[in-house]
């Protein structure tokens, strides 16, 4: 009696200790899955999504966020109908207490193999037709663009080349710049994807699909958007060592500000290598002495040309002439956002950091190989040259600090600007937003 009693409390115990079990196990399971749930919604704070695919700002990004949205609701119903199959199944089917019998053995069960042949079919084609449509969408507007701009995916680092503007009547901008691609709304733009040396990938989510820039072939795309403001990409293939520091940033604005930059890249940077910095010409800067040893792999462009020789007061003046690209061209390098690839933000602290030892900033980046802390006789020095590099902009300033800048050169005219290419003639001649064309009618941020 007194054992069975025993039995008793012992068994009770158990049982509640097992209900203990289970409760506990359902709060940590609760708590979880709200964490869960919190977690991925702090993946996008009130609604700044920089490298989000779902907050699609142009054409092309709207078509591939809707195939998403299709696939992603279709492979849900997908997913809880299997699901639902096999609890069903094994609810249904499971062994019974009589461990003998055995379920009855079926073979071949032509509806039920239709059925499972027909329905992921109509599901494949569901999908299909509206992707095809997407591509050939894509497609068409290669047809459409009337800007060309070449991206070149470095090690690791982009360059940025502007070619024909149908706007200024198939004229090769001639702009050459790193990282931060300027593009006018409500044109489209084709991007043209070229490597050297091994496979990148090139993509701004919020703009346009992702495209591989491959050495030996170019991809094309094309972004259009009626929405200014920053968009944010990355180098999306693996690259080497430094792949992740290999950002770049669209800077979508409207017509006026586009060609304010184009002019004021133009315009260039007036600089003298020479001389003691004495009777320079209004305008130019003597760069310190080491300068040339950037322009052994950089370029600064805009003193030939808008600085005849003659009136240079003897300053030797470079200019479009010292055309060495190894490493970014420098023009207006201070209106850049970042340097070293969105790595840093631009500013004298930063930019004397980056001088004063690549590698350690970025190891394995090429500058570093030439550039070292022994470069400099002192720390002073590197930051007088990251100084004098912070003071590259155009005289009129920054054409993101001084919207509608291109007004100031309302005497050019589209058909006035000669020369194909400002290689071979120096970019002197500013070009005027096409106030003509449709695109001139946008909104300003
Ligand atoms: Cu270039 Cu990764």
């Amino acid at each position: 009696m007194e054992r069975r009693n025993h039995d008793r409390v012992g068994r009770t115990s158990a049982s509640s200790g097992r209900r203990r079990g289970v409760a506990s196990r359902v709060v940590t399971l609760g708590v979880l899955a709200v964490s869960a749930v919190l977690l991925l919604t702090a993946c996008g704070p009130s609604g700044l999504k920089p490298y989000s695919t779902t907050s699609p700002a142009s054409d092309g990004a709207e078509g591939i966020n809707s195939l998403y949205k299709l696939v992603f609701w279709l492979a849900l119903v997908v997913f809880i109908g299997v699901q639902f199959a096999i609890v069903y199944t094994a609810l249904r089917f499971r062994r019974k207490k009589t461990p003998d019998q055995r379920p009855p053995q079926i073979h071949g069960n032509s509806r039920l193999e239709i059925t499972w042949t027909i329905l992921p079919a109509v599901v494949l084609l569901v999908i299909l037709v509206p992707t095809i449509t997407t591509l050939f969408d894509e497609h068409d507007a290669l047809a459409e663009s009337d800007l060309v701009i070449d991206v070149y995916g470095k090690q690791w680092w982009w360059e940025v080349q502007y070619g024909e503007d149908g706007a200024q009547g198939g004229q090769n901008l001639g702009v050459i710049t790193a990282n931060e691609l300027v593009i006018p709304a409500n044109r489209t733009v084709k991007i043209r994807l070229h490597s050297n040396n091994v496979i990148h990938s090139f993509w701004v989510p919020r703009l346009a699909g992702k495209l591989d820039v491959m050495p030996g072939h170019v991809n094309e795309m094309t972004i259009k958007t009626d929405k200014t403001g920053d968009y944010y990409g990355e180098c999306a293939e693996f690259c080497g060592t430094q792949h992740a520091w290999m950002r770049f940033k669209i800077i979508v604005t409207d017509q006026d500000q586009f060609y304010g930059w184009v002019n004021g890249w133009r315009e260039g940077n007036l600089i003298a290598t020479q001389g003691d910095g004495t009777n320079l010409p209004e305008g130019v800067t003597r760069a310190p002495a080491k300068f040339n040893i950037c322009l052994s792999c950089h370029t600064v462009n805009g003193a030939e040309g808008s600085v005849p020789p003659d009136q240079s007061n003897g300053a030797q003046l470079t200019g479009l002439e010292a055309r060495a690209n190894y490493g970014p061209n420098l023009t207006n390098i201070a209106c850049r956002s970042t340097i070293a690839a969105g790595m840093l933000e631009n500013n004298v602290d930063n930019m004397t950091l980056w001088l004063t030892d690549p590698h350690k900033v970025k190891p394995d980046n090429y500058m570093g190989d030439v550039i070292k802390p022994s470069t400099w006789a002192s720390p002073d020095e590197a930051r007088e040259m990251a100084e004098f590099l912070e003071s590259l902009k155009p005289a009129g300033g920054c054409f993101n600090e001084n919207v509608g800048a291109a007004a100031a050169t309302p005497e050019a005219t589209p058909g006035a600007v000669t020369g194909a290419s400002p290689v071979a003639s120096p970019a002197t001649s500013p070009v005027a937003s096409p106030a003509a064309s449709p695109a001139a009618v946008v909104t300003k941020p």
